[in-house]
């Protein structure tokens, strides 16, 4: 009764998976196989280690439910806690598991089925002396341990339905992508900790940094240490790349599962292997202006229980002294994220002295509107007789109290890359620059000084080799008139 219950804590396929990879790290594997056979009739998946292995006597106890006790204090770099991962993680995908695992002094298999043990009504265990047909026992070497799932039923079905092959490895496929972010530290080999190599079937796992944190263009922040009980957490705030400054590549790469916006805040690791991510535990908000903001959170294994780490080391709280700190350190990333965004419009505003747009900034409130004084607008209203001319105020200021902010908005924050300005056919763009290089010209500006303003200027700027050559022979008209 207790593992049918047990069976229900929640896990999905890719934190189940995890759990049961931290034993082989904490094993000090160096190398795991993930090995999925997936015919739908009888579909199964195996982890396999070169880690240190277990004897008998271990083995048994390995598959007691609790056979650790929660508040030992555990070696730094183990993954465990509990004493429950390999059992309840096993139990919340499959029906059946098989563990072999091998040392100096020799192999042993032990084998639990849900079905053998409710018909017995007792934790009955398969010890095998010499082994049946266990599959890919020909995969472990002189040292490691293979853990196999069978009767995969919560897998196997979909809707209660026995899924295809191709439902099943997509489930496995998606669950690897999500292994490469979890353990991406211990794949990459980073400082500290040793190299892990990770494969499905024979695709090898490649470390996915949610922080881009190789790339010129983010903005790392620094470092920041926080004091518990004795321990140290690191916090260490990262802004990825605006979608101007990251190839197309990797600005759909690095925005993960769900997009850039459901990924923002903290990624706290324990023990450089990641538990939550993408929220502020509730501290801030996550809006479109930090969605480029992620921080880096690294606590050690011994302040677990201040962190409330759950059995699928899945979630995670910061502890009340820890979430002070956040909250400031958040107010200080919020500045950075918000400049990343902001930087682009300022300079157009600033630099650009004949706008078609005007940025209105008072108190908290952000108005567009359309200027009036731009010399191809003024030099329209003033061939209008008096009435028109007050009908054409009354036309610039609907466009602008229309603009759709809520739907650009929406589009920037979903396809920033996709969103452009309405094209200006090739003649009214000519007789646009004519015009407005003649009105500037007849204000009494130098004609020489025009081209670097209307290089600077909307909608000259975005297509200025189109432009330049008809602005140079302008400048030139000029002199010889
Ligand atoms: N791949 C493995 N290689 C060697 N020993 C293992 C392996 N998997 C499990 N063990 C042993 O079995 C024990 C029980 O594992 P289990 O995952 O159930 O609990 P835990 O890792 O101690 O704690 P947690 O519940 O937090 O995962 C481990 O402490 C470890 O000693
Ligand atoms: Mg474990």
């Amino acid at each position: 009764m207790l593992i049918e219950s047990m069976r229900d804590l929640g896990y999905t396929l890719e934190t189940a998976l995890a759990d049961v990879i931290d034993n082989s790290i904490s094993a000090e594997a160096s190398e795991i196989d993930l090995l999925a056979d997936t015919n739908p009739a009888n579909p199964r998946i195996a982890i396999l280690d070169n880690g240190h292995g277990m004897s008998e006597a271990e083995l048994l106890d390995a598959m007691r439910p609790g056979n650790r006790n929660p508040l030992d204090d555990r070696s730094s770099n183990d993954l465990g806690r509990f004493g429950l991962g390999l059992k309840t993680a096993s139990f919340s995908q499959c029906r059946r598991v098989t563990v072999a695992t091998r040392t100096p002094n020799g192999l042993v298999c032990a084998r639990w089925d849900l079905d053998t043990v409710a018909e017995a009504d007792d934790w009955v265990v398969e010890i095998y002396e010499n082994e049946p047909d266990i599959p890919w026992l020909d995969r472990l070497g002189d040292q490691g341990t293979l853990v196999i799932w069978e009767k995969l039923d919560r897998l196997a079905e979909a809707d209660g339905v026995a899924a295809s092959a191709e439902h099943v490895i997509r489930r496995i496929d998606d669950a690897a992508n999500h292994l490469e972010l979890v353990f991406h530290r211990y794949l990459a080999g980073e400082r500290g900790i040793k190299r892990v190599k990770i494969r499905l079937n024979n695709r090898q796992l490649e470390p996915f940094d949610p922080f881009n944190s190789k790339h010129p263009a983010t903005i790392t922040g620094p470092e920041e240490r926080i004091r518990l009980r004795n321990q140290d957490i690191t916090v260490q705030a990262f802004t990825l790349p605006h979608h101007k400054k990251a190839s197309p590549q990797d600005w759909a790469r690095f925005e993960g599962r769900g997009g850039y916006l459901r990924n923002q805040g903290f990624y706290v690791y324990r023990a450089k292997r990641l538990i939550i991510h993408g929220t502020w535990f509730g501290l801030a908000r996550q809006t479109e202006l930090t969605k480029l903001a992620r921080v880096r959170i690294d606590m050690p294994n011994q302040l677990d229980s201040d962190w409330k780490i759950d059995v699928r080391k899945a979630s995670a709280q910061p502890p009340m002294r820890v979430r002070e700190r956040l909250r400031t350190i958040i107010e200080t990333i919020g500045a950075t994220s918000k400049r990343v965004y902001t930087a682009r419009g300022r300079k157009l505003v600033t630099d650009d002295r004949i706008p078609v747009w005007r940025r209105v900034q008072d108190k908290n409130e952000i108005r567009y509107v359309l200027n009036a004084d731009h010399p191809v607008m003024s030099e329209f209203s003033s061939k209008l007789d008096t009435d028109l001319r007050s009908q054409f105020r009354r036309v610039l200021e609907l466009s602008a109290a229309s603009l759709p902010v809520d739907a650009l908005f929406a589009d920037l924050g979903g396809q920033p890359e996709a969103v452009s300005s309405a094209k200006i056919a090739e003649d009214d763009l000519a007789i646009l620059v004519e015009t407005t290089f003649r009105v500037i010209a007849q204000a009494g500006t130098a004609a020489a000084s025009i081209p670097e303003m209307l290089r600077l200027a909307e909608p000259f700027r975005s297509q200025w080799e189109r432009v330049e050559p008809q602005v140079t022979s302008l400048v030139q008209e000029s002199a010889t008139t």
